[in-house]
């Protein structure tokens, strides 16, 4: 249905595409996985007229093509979801769906028939949403659903999507799969860009791997498991390395166990009415009955340095809402926090970073990246602002953090100086990452932090994540991957319907168990 032959694409100082061949055939769901920076989003940039290629050729349907703009190829049947829900969060539902081409009679826009058609193309999606709301008035992951609704709003021939389950929860997802069947059913060619592993298996026929902007290879999903083809995304070398520092991180985990194992007898032994968890110095920070009308309800949380609490729970349970208050992005109408056993108020994200605190957002368009500033500049920003605008950071101070910083989270770029903008998504959640990490916080609050980020680099990040909390860093660690919760967090607080349910640890702390919590029935 749609081939290329010989992409090639370069920006200043990157290869981002070097003789591509790819091809798509109807009927097929193929998944393209790469590392990030590997050059994913600028393929489908070339495909879809967002960009044009250096050199190369396109055919669609058996004709050659160049698409001079998106809706060029929009007009050809290829429709695309991209990486950045590209919305407009002030307009309602409706109008985003058909931006663009709202249904006109006698030349006006007719609004009841938007409507109506809107609440259709989404009662494909099984989603039901006053469609006069704004958009703005939905979580992220219902605008995605959004997204999805106005790509498939048009007949397609080529469904593009990129990342487009990030945001989305488990059923969210199973629901998005089901619609992508009955579409390949129907002859559509789609294209999916994913991180997860597991997602791919679950819906690919077809695998193409990109790695430093070259395709790596074609495969046949069947043929190709998992092993080989994360083998494949990051390259052999890269791959030892990584299964030697995964046999350390194994190694000094259960040697700190076993070290807290033997430390808790001793207690156990010197003394019976020893706190609970002998090994756990006081709590950085305490929440008593922090909460908020109409957002969460009041809540207790400890967060101890040089340990992880994870919160688990599904979208709409009060994660992010926990997160805000305790960054005073939201402010509590109930309770109090203690930092350091004193009594302290959260009014705004200024104190709480004036007491140490970093608040790594899930959305990192809104709250995020300031896409016009470098690099450096963005990196730097939280530091900034908390040493306050009128103690600038002196410029040799600024390259050296920021470098510092880059080389630390492996961030691909190809100068400091460079617009934010122009990284690739997952390298842009590693910038917003060492922005929190360059305060040197003493909390450090993670809503999704590796939301884009290729499976080597999320290890890498976790162990570097695992070291500073070693040092006394403490973190909130938020992700709708339980799997994920449960292999960093020490403790995992579960949260249901706004509040907190249950908080467990050690043998309680398994998925199962968390599932059933979070359904309502585990113990
Ligand atoms: N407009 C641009 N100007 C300069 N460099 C760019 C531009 N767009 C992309 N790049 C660079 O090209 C390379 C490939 O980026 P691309 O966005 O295609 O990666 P990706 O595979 O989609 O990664 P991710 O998984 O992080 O989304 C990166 O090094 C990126 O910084
Ligand atoms: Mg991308």
């Amino acid at each position: 249905m749609l081939t290329t032959s010989g992409i090639t694409k370069i920006f200043p100082g990157v290869k981002a595409l070097q003789h591509v061949d790819f091809r798509l055939f109807p009927g097929e769901i193929h998944t393209l996985m790469g590392q990030n920076g590997a050059g994913k989003s600028t393929l489908i940039n070339v495909l879809t007229g967002v960009l044009q290629p250096d050199t190369g050729t396109m055919h669609l349907g058996g004709k050659v093509i160049a698409f001079g703009s998106p809706q060029d190829a929009e007009a050809a049947g290829v429709r695309t979801l991209y990486q950045e829900v590209n919305l407009c969060p002030n307009l309602s539902v409706a109008e985003n769906i058909f931006a663009g081409r709202q249904p006109k009679r006698f030349g006006a826009i007719h609004w009841s028939d938007i409507k109506q058609r809107a609440q259709a193309a989404l009662a494909r999606l099984d989603v039901s949403l006053d469609v006069s709301r704004s958009l703005d008035a939905y979580p992220i992951a219902v605008q995605q659903m959004v997204a999805i609704a106005r790509a498939l709003s048009v007949d397609a021939r080529v469904l593009i999507l990129d990342e487009p389950t990030s945001s989305l929860d488990d059923g969210e997802v199973a629901q998005l799969f089901k619609i992508l069947r009955h579409l390949k059913q129907s002859g559509i060619a789609i294209l999916f860009v994913t991180h997860f592993i597991e997602q791919t298996y679950a819906i690919s026929d077809r695998i193409t791997v990109m790695r430093n902007g070259e395709r790596e290879g074609e495969y046949l999903a069947r043929d190709l498991p998992p092993d080989q083809l994360v083998a494949k995304m990051v390259g052999h070398e890269r791959m030892s390395e990584r299964l030697r520092k995964a046999d350390e991180h194994q190694e000094a985990h259960e040697a700190q166990e076993a070290q807290e194992a033997h430390e808790a007898h001793e207690a156990h032994e010197a003394q019976e009415a020893r706190p609970p968890s002998p090994s756990a110095p006081p709590p950085f920070i305490e929440l008593r009955g922090i909460g908020r009308r109409g957002s969460m309800q009041p809540i207790d949380l400890d967060l101890h340095p040089g340990r992880i609490l994870g919160l688990a729970g599904l979208l709409g349970s009060g994660r992010t809402e926990t997160a805000r208050l305790l960054f005073g992005a939201d402010r509590a109408d109930s309770g109090t926090i203690l930092i350091e056993g004193r009594p302290v108020r959260l009014r705004s994200p200024r104190d709480a970073v004036g007491h140490g605190i970093g608040y790594c957002a899930e959305d990192r368009k809104k709250e995020g990246i300031v896409a016009e500033l470098s690099i450096r500049e963005n990196i730097l920003l939280a530091l900034q602002a908390r040493r306050g605008w009128w103690r600038k950071i002196s410029r040799p101070r600024a390259h050296e953090l920021a470098d510092l910083w880059i080389e630390r989270l492996g961030i691909k770029a190809a100068d400091a100086d460079q617009p934010i903008g122009l990284l690739s998504g997952g390298n842009q959640q590693k910038a917003l990452l060492a922005r929190w990490l360059a305060t040197d916080p003493k909390l450090l609050i993670l809503d999704e932090p590796t939301r884009g980020i290729d499976v080597a680099a999320k290890f890498d990040i976790m162990d570097r994540l695992l070291a500073l909390c070693a040092n006394g860093l403490s973190i909130l660690f938020i992700s709708s991957e339980i799997s994920e919760v449960l292999r960093v967090s020490h403790r995992v607080a579960v949260l249901r319907d706004r509040r907190k349910i249950a908080e467990v640890a050690g043998t309680a702390s398994n998925e199962d168990n968390i599932y059933r919590l979070i359904a309502g029935s585990g113990e």
